[in-house]
């Protein structure tokens, strides 16, 4: 099966209430520990992949990374942009294969945001590749991007139903409330706005910074109207205690399998436990 857009399996998500997992990819072992989870449970899902771990595996390994997922298991997997920052690196991605791109352009003016969301919708459109917009600041850290807390705004539902409106989005990300990497103290999600601005547009609602949110509020957000939700951290910690675990206990080690391994099967159960928590589960 080739890669598709999130059209083929978001509609069903927002019908169905359920959620699509966005699994971030950031090397080969996370492609294949993501692939080999959702082939277990039966599951649609997206690869994220964000501009920092584009420059780090290269466009055309991350391509060519997610085909072989794709034609391997059979599954709907679309590959999307992460964090987009501008219309140009948007298109490249396109042009090398991508099925999905997000266009983060929540630090510009309202107006601003929804002249260039516009610019991707009208581009990818055309080619079938669906398009994830952003409203509001979410908080945290994720590849050099930081946002302190002070300054991660939360999107206000007007605005965001207007930005749906204009721009034609596939899916919209708004600050809620999560953050982007593990959360320090306890995490206060604004069921509410979710609940508002999905009950007035077609499409859902995307959380960012999936990783620690407790099960309970995952399945809250789930029932307000999410149907994309982002993990990466909760990964890249399960993969580098994994590989901490083998190099602290044994000082000979030197084959990258024998850690490696480990790595990508502690990964496979966080991303299993993740999709039967967001009930996407034979659901492809
Ligand atoms: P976490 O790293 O907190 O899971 O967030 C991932 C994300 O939102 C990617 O856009």
């Amino acid at each position: 099966m080739p890669l598709v857009s999130m059209n083929e399996f978001l509609p069903k998500a927002k019908a169905n209430k359920f959620a699509v997992g966005q699994f971030n990819m950031n090397n080969l072992e996370f492609a294949q520990a993501i692939v080999d989870a959702a082939i277990e449970e039966q599951s649609p899902f997206i690869y994220g992949v964000s501009e920092g771990a584009l420059k780090y595996m290269g466009i055309e390994f991350t391509v060519a990374l997610a085909e072989a997922a794709a034609k391997k298991s059979g599954l709907p997997i679309a590959l999307h942009l992460d964090h987009g920052s501008s219309f140009e690196v948007a298109m490249k991605c396109i042009r090398a294969g991508f099925s999905s791109v997000m266009f983060d352009g929540s630090h510009y003016t309202l107006e601003e945001n929804i002249r260039l969301t516009k610019e991707v919708v009208r581009a990818a459109r055309e080619m079938g590749v669906s398009v994830e917009g952003e409203l509001g600041t979410i908080g945290g850290v994720e590849d050099d991007i930081s946002v302190d807390e002070e300054h991660a705004s939360l999107a206000k539902p007007e605005e965001a139903i207007r930005f749906y409106e204009e721009t034609g989005v596939d899916c919209l990300a708004i600050a809620v409330g999560t953050a982007h990497g593990m959360y320090k103290g306890e995490v206060k999600i604004r069921y509410d706005i979710i609940e508002e601005v999905t009950s007035k547009i077609p499409v859902p609602v995307v959380l960012h910074g999936g990783s620690g949110v407790p099960d309970e509020a995952i399945r809250k957000s789930i029932a307000a109207g999410v149907g994309k939700i982002n993990v990466n951290t909760e990964n890249q910690v399960a993969c580098t205690n994994a590989i901490r675990k083998v190099l602290s206990s044994n000082d000979t080690v030197y084959d990258p399998r024998k850690y490696l391994t480990p790595a990508r099967d502690a990964m496979v159960a966080v991303v299993r436990e993740k999709i039967r928590l967001f009930g996407s589960n034979n659901q492809a």
